[in-house]
């Protein structure tokens, strides 16, 4: 398989279909963004009575974008690089009557600029270790207003003893993982101030992410019993599934919250 039928393939087994492409739920984005509005900006105020400009980075099929849209004042700009994902997500903010909010743009994240605009929230669940933690920071501060708020979330070690199946499989998948404090310095170097940060709840990976997504694969591999690299990257996610069942207490998914310094 070359890149691109590699990158097909992930694309037919993460559905634009299924509720969320990572892990994540409504509860925490709203507990995420209340804190964020909480936070004083540069004239002395909470960011609840502005009008936001959001830019939701990586934004899949919407699963943090329509709560988002809900819940401010303002207008997002929601980018991803998969297509059915960005008009899975516009038939979704339809159906919640939030689409005149929300505007999605077909982009890499790597690509992003000047041309995007000025935002005062850049939002990223799930997706900046395409780039990495600090890559993700270090290029969005720019396009962030001088006291803008950025809330990603993250994989990320909460135990310095992980099993060493555990440690193996994220060193291949996810080598440059790594826990809070690491991540909270790398915040504090990229020249933001932290405002907090949260674990989500492991019902947060199962329900809408880990059930759906682990019950696709029977089907999958029957389908593609006779394709051996499909059947490893079938393999690799029902790994991923199985580790976090077991060994959920070593990570897990945790919400940083920064304003620009
Ligand atoms: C783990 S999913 C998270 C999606 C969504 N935020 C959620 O939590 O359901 C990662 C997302 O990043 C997108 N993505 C991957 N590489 C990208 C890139 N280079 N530029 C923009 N988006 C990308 C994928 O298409 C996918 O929608």
């Amino acid at each position: 398989m070359d890149m691109q039928e590699q990158m097909n393939f992930i694309h037919e087994i993460f559905s634009a279909q299924l509720p969320r492409l990572g892990a994540g739920d409504d509860a925490s984005t709203k507990k995420a963004l209340a804190m964020m509005l909480e936070t004083k900006s540069s004239a002395g105020k909470d960011f609840r009575s502005r009008k936001l400009r959001v830019l939701d980075i990586g934004c899949g099929n919407g699963g943090q974008t329509i709560r988002l849209a809900k819940d401010i004042a303002g207008t997002i700009l929601a980018v991803d690089n998969h297509q059915p994902y960005l008009d899975e997500l516009q038939r979704r903010a339809e159906a919640a009557g939030v689409a005149d909010k929300i505007r999605t743009r077909l982009k890499d994240m790597h690509d992003l600029g000047p041309e995007e605009g000025v935002f005062d929230l850049i939002w990223c669940e799930g997706a900046i270790f395409i780039m990495g933690f600090r890559a993700g920071l270090t290029a969005w501060r720019p396009m962030l207003a001088a006291d803008g708020l950025l809330a990603i979330g993250e994989i990320t070690w909460f135990r310095p003893d992980a099993p060493a199946a555990c440690r193996r499989f994220f060193a291949g998948e996810y080598p440059a993982m790594t826990d809070v404090s690491a991540n909270l310095a790398m915040i504090r170097a990229c020249g933001y101030k932290e405002i907090g940060h949260f674990p989500l709840p492991e019902s947060a990976w199962w329900d809408l992410y880990y059930n759906p997504l682990g019950a696709r694969l029977p089907a999958l591999r029957a389908q593609h019993a006779a394709d051996p690299e499909k059947m490893a990257m079938l393999a690799a996610i029902q790994t991923e599934i199985d580790l976090y069942r077991k060994y959920s207490a070593y990570y897990g998914h945790v919400f940083f919250l920064m304003q620009r310094d």
